[in-house]
């Protein structure tokens, strides 16, 4: 990095470490400008790529075919040799305990470590409690190397805030919080986030970066877990929780969250890792693990407003059920932490009569669910009570085809169904 702020083609080697929803059109977007490679660990994730497939369905059979020609993709790790920037994109989960889980990141910097040189620079993407970055470096670069943090190497974060499925706020729109160890590795990290994207936060630490991005998903949480709250309190009263938002949602600075489950691996797992790093120095979240809970206790609330709701058509256990939605959000393939998965689950054990739909259903599911999966949208007077679950585009216009079947409305997505949670 020699005082080299200007990245071209010639100078620097970018590798992406980890092509999954934000790797992929990160390297996909970024090879249009500079030499970037892609390395995932998972040949089967390579090979579906070779074969013009991408299962996240992020990116088109073209650009995949673009990436092909260039032959920049491998779970090789060799395609790592040369490279001088390193962009670090893998998943951050939590264990059972519900404590983060690193052990992907610290094996990306672990087969970084084999190929750095001198003045290379290390960014993470991946979204981390904060202190961890800089924390996972010194434990695995300094420790093995004689490198030290800004005299040899370079750190860099920089938290993704793609949304799959999401067509308006996209990579190339959304403002990107940037940071980096020292001056000169935010010169770089700037000249490569601002060749292809409209507008970067320069954030005045990785510690703040990490921060930012963690407390996005923590604020939201939070926000839901007392939405989901108020609306078993209404419940309980009688009033429609779809109703008292619509009048509230009129005054100008009130928030508009909605009622529903929390899954994937984004707004359920990053309240953890804060909560974690919150207990290793002494302090409280007590608020943000009561939202985890009352959000973890939904699944089994929502499933029983279900069944009162099924009893209050005087349907019984023999009736004929459709549950619309197994994604963890609408638009998207991503079944991860999907809590839709788990209350069709525990409607299933007391249906014997149901069935579950969605646009996006991988062969996983079709074989888990085979005899409960229904492939196509037809036949649906076939139904006595409709679940709908995930509000993906391809439901919009049911609404006509069911207007006679009694439907829980978890969504508020059609205008006038029986139930709404
Ligand atoms: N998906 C989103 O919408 C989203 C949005 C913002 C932030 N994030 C964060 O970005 C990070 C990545 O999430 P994702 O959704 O892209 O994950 P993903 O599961 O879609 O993809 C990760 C990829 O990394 C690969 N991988 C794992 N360990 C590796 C290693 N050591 N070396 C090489 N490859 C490795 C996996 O095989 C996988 O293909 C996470 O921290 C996540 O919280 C995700």
């Amino acid at each position: 990095m020699s005082g080299i702020s200007n990245i071209t083609k010639s100078n620097y080697k970018i590798a992406i470490i980890g092509l999954g929803y934000v790797g992929l059109p990160l390297l996909n977007l970024s090879t249009k400008y500079f030499n970037v490679v892609g390395y995932d660990k998972n040949p089967y994730r390579i090979d579906s790529l070779k074969k013009l497939k991408d299962y996240n369905k992020q990116i088109g059979i073209s650009d995949l075919k673009k990436l092909n020609k260039k032959k920049i993709i491998s779970s090789d790790i060799n395609i790592l040799k040369g490279c001088n920037i390193y962009i670090v994109t893998v998943p951050t989960p939590v264990n059972i305990r519900n404590q983060p889980d690193l052990k992907l990141v610290k094996n990306a910097f672990n087969t970084i470590l084999k190929f750095l040189k001198k003045d290379d620079l290390i960014i993470l993407e991946s979204t981390v409690y904060p202190g961890a970055t800089v924390e996972i470096s010194k434990k695995i670069i300094e420790k093995n190397t004689n490198f030290i943090l800004n005299k040899n190497f370079y750190l860099g974060y920089s938290p993704e805030r793609i949304n799959p499925g999401d067509k308006k706020n996209n990579i190339k729109n959304v403002t990107k919080v940037i940071s980096a160890s020292n001056k000169k590795s935010l010169n770089i990290v700037k000249n490569f986030y601002s060749t292809f994207i409209k507008n970067l936060h320069v954030a005045e630490s990785i510690e703040i970066a990490e921060s930012s991005k963690i407390i996005e998903n923590i604020q939201r949480d939070v926000n839901i877990a007392l939405i989901n709250e108020l609306t078993f309190l209404f419940k309980k009263m009688n009033i429609p929780m779809k109703q008292i938002l619509e009048a509230s949602r009129t005054k100008w600075n009130f928030l508009d969250f909605r009622p529903g489950l929390v899954g994937g691996h984004c707004i359920g797992i990053d309240p953890y890792y804060l909560a974690y790093q919150a207990k290793r120095i002494g302090a409280k979240s007590d608020l943000i693990l009561a939202g985890r809970n009352i959000n973890n206790l939904m699944i089994n609330k929502v499933s029983s407003d279900i069944i009162k709701s099924i009893k209050k058509t005087k349907l019984s256990i023999n009736a004929k059920i459709l549950f619309l939605g197994l994604t963890f959000k609408e638009n998207c393939p991503d079944f991860r932490n999907s809590k839709n998965i788990i209350l069709f689950q525990s409607l299933l054990k007391k249906y014997k009569h149901i069935h579950a739909h969605d646009p996006y259903l991988n062969n996983s599911l079709k074989i888990e669910y085979k005899e409960n999966i229904l492939k196509k949208l037809t036949d649906l007077k076939q139904y006595d009570f409709i679940i709908l679950a995930v509000k993906h585009n391809q439901y919009k216009t049911l609404y006509k085809k069911i207007s006679d079947i009694p439907v829980y409305d978890m969504k508020y997505f059609f205008k006038n169904s029986s139930f709404y949670l």
